[in-house]
C-alpha cells in the first residue's frame, strides 16, 4: 500500500488551484478590499452597535447571499463585543438553523453546526471527547499532525525558497482530517481529491462535477464506517461508532451511519479551510513583524499568544448568522421573529472598548478571550486541534529554518478574500 504522507504531499496542481484565497473568493463572487472595511466598521461602531440591515449594505458592496436560508429576510448586523457575545450565549432566540440547506431527505446538511439546544448537546457530547485539549496535544498530535509537519519540512528543506500558503499551510489541514478520520494508502489520495473537488468553488469544477466529488466522498466514508464496524480501529470513525447519543425524551442509541457520515463531513468543512488560512495569517502577522518574531523565536512559549493574537487581528471567518426565533428588544432595536443578525466576529475583536490599538498586531497585549472561535454553545469544536496545527507547524518551521524571513523580490503579502472568508495573498519566504 502507498504512504499516505508521501501520497497526500505529493506535488498537485489541485492544491495551487484550490488554495488561493483570492482566487476562491473570485469564484464564490464575493472578493473585496479587505483592508478598507475595518475603518468603514469602526465609523458605524461609533455610532451604534446594532444597525438594521446587512454589513454588505452599510459598507456598499454587491450583494452575496452565504446562506439560502436568509434569502430574502430582514437582517440586522452586530458590531460590538458586548453585543455579540449577548447574542452567541442566547441560542434560545438566536438560532443556528438559518446556516443549514434544505434538502429532500430532511437531513442536517451541517450536521451540529444548524442544530439547537438541546438537541445539539446530545449530538455534540458525542464527538467533543476527541477535541478536548488533551487529546487534541496528544492524540491528534501524534497520530496526525507531527508526521505531516516532519514530511512537509524535510520537502521544502531541499530547496532555497518556498510559498508557505501552498507547501504548508494548506497541506497540514487535509492530511490532519484524513488521517484522523481513518483513510490511508491511495485510498487518502482518491479521497483527498474528491473532497477537495467537493468543497471547491474553484470555477474549472463545474457544479455536476462537485455533486459527482460530493457522492465519492460520501461513499468513501460510509464504506470505510462499514469496515470500521466490523473491525475497529484507533481512528474517528472507530470512536463514534463506540458513542452513544442520549437526546432528551429518546432511548439511548448508537449514532446511525448517516449521524456518523454528517459528523466527519461537518469536521472536513470546518476544519480544512479554516486552519490553512488562520495558520497563513498568524506566519503573515510574525513575518511581518519581526522583532515579534524573533522574540518567538527566542522564547517559544510566546508561540501560543502569537497565535490568539492573529486571531484576534484577522480571524478568517469573521461573520456568523444567527435566525431570530421570537421577537425581541436587543440593543434599541425591535426585532422581528424570522429577522437575521450578522454577528461580527471580526469587527468584535477590534472593539476599541476591549482592546486599545485594536488594529495593530501585539502578541504582548493583555490576553482577552476573542471571537475567533466563535463563544457559547457553538464554539468551535476543533480550536484545540487548530491551535496545535499551527503551534506544531510554526515551531517546526523555526527550528529549521531560523532566518526564514519574506523573500524581499517576491510581491509583498497581503490581506484578501471576501467579507466572509479572508486569508493571506501568499507567503513568498526565503529559507536560508
Ligand atoms: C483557526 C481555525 C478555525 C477557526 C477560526 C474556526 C472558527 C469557528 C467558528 C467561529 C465556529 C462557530 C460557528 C457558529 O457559532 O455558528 C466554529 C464552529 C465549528 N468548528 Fe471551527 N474553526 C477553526 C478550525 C476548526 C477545525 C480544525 C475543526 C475540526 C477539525 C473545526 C470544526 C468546527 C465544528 C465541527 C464547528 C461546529 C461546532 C458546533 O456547532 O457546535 N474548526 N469554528
Amino acid at each position: 500500500m502507498l504512504d499516505t504522507a508521501d501520497v497526500l504531499t505529493a506535488d498537485d496542481p489541485l492544491y495551487e488551484e484550490l488554495y488561493d484565497v483570492r482566487r476562491e473568493a473570485e469564484a464564490v463572487g464575493n472578493l473585496i478590499d479587505v483592508a478598507a472595511v475595518m475603518p468603514q466598521v469602526h465609523a458605524l461602531r461609533a455610532q451604534a452597535p446594532v444597525h438594521k440591515g446587512r454589513l454588505r449594505e452599510l459598507l456598499g458592496l454587491p450583494p452575496h447571499e452565504r446562506h439560502s436560508r436568509a434569502a430574502g429576510r430582514p437582517h440586522w448586523t452586530v458590531l460590538s463585543y458586548d453585543a455579540c457575545e449577548a447574542a452567541f450565549r442566547d441560542p434560545a432566540i438566536f438560532s443556528n438553523s438559518v446556516q443549514g440547506h434544505d434538502n429532500p431527505a430532511g437531513e442536517k446538511t451541517m450536521g451540529i453546526l444548524e442544530m439547537d439546544p438541546p438537541v445539539h448537546r446530545a449530538y455534540r457530547r458525542t464527538i467533543q471527547p476527541k477535541f478536548n485539549m488533551p487529546e487534541a496535544m496528544g492524540w491528534w498530535r501524534e497520530h496526525t499532525i507531527d508526521t505531516i509537519i516532519a514530511r512537509l519540512i524535510a520537502r521544502m528543506a531541499a530547496g532555497e525558497r518556498a510559498d508557505l500558503n501552498l507547501d504548508y499551510c494548506a497541506r497540514i489541514p487535509v492530511y490532519t482530517i484524513t488521517t484522523a478520520i481513518g483513510l490511508d494508502g491511495d485510498e487518502a489520495l482518491r479521497f483527498r481529491h474528491a473532497y477537495l473537488n467537493s468543497t471547491s468553488s474553484s470555477r474549472t469544477v463545474t457544479m455536476q462535477q462537485r455533486l459527482e466529488n460530493a457522492k465519492i466522498v460520501e461513499s468513501t466514508v460510509l464504506g470505510l464506517i462499514a469496515r470500521r464496524r466490523e473491525e475497529p480501529r484507533d481512528d474517528l470513525v472507530s470512536f463514534l461508532l463506540g458513542m452513544k447519543l442520549q437526546v432528551p425524551g429518546e432511548p439511548v442509541r448508537p449514532l446511525t451511519d448517516r449521524e456518523i457520515l454528517a459528523h466527519a463531513k461537518l469536521v472536513m468543512v470546518a476544519g480544512g479551510g479554516t486552519s490553512w488560512r488562520q495558520m497563513g495569517i498568524a506566519l503573515f502577522a510574525l513575518l511581518t513583524h519581526r522583532e515579534q518574531l524573533d522574540a518567538v523565536r527566542d522564547d517559544r512559549a510566546l508561540i501560543d499568544d502569537a497565535i490568539e493574537e492573529s486571531l484576534r487581528w484577522n480571524p478568517t471567518a469573521p461573520y456568523f448568522y444567527r435566525m431570530v426565533m421570537q421577537d425581541v428588544a436587543f440593543r434599541g432595536h425591535d426585532i422581528p421573529e424570522g429577522a437575521v443578525l450578522e454577528l461580527g466576529l471580526g469587527p468584535a475583536n477590534h472593539d476599541p472598548s476591549r482592546w486599545e490599538r485594536p488594529d495593530a498586531y501585539d502578541l504582548f497585549r493583555p490576553k482577552l478571550t476573542n471571537m475567533a472561535f466563535g463563544l457559547g454553545t457553538h464554539r468551535c469544536l476543533g480550536m484545540n486541534v487548530a491551535r496545535v496545527e499551527i503551534n506544531r507547524g510554526i515551531n517546526a518551521l523555526l527550528d529549521h529554518f531560523p532566518k526564514l524571513r519574506l523573500a524581499p523580490d517576491a510581491p509583498a503579502p497581503f490581506m484578501t478574500g471576501g467579507l466572509e472568508q479572508q486569508g493571506v495573498s501568499g507567503l513568498p519566504v526565503l529559507l536560508r
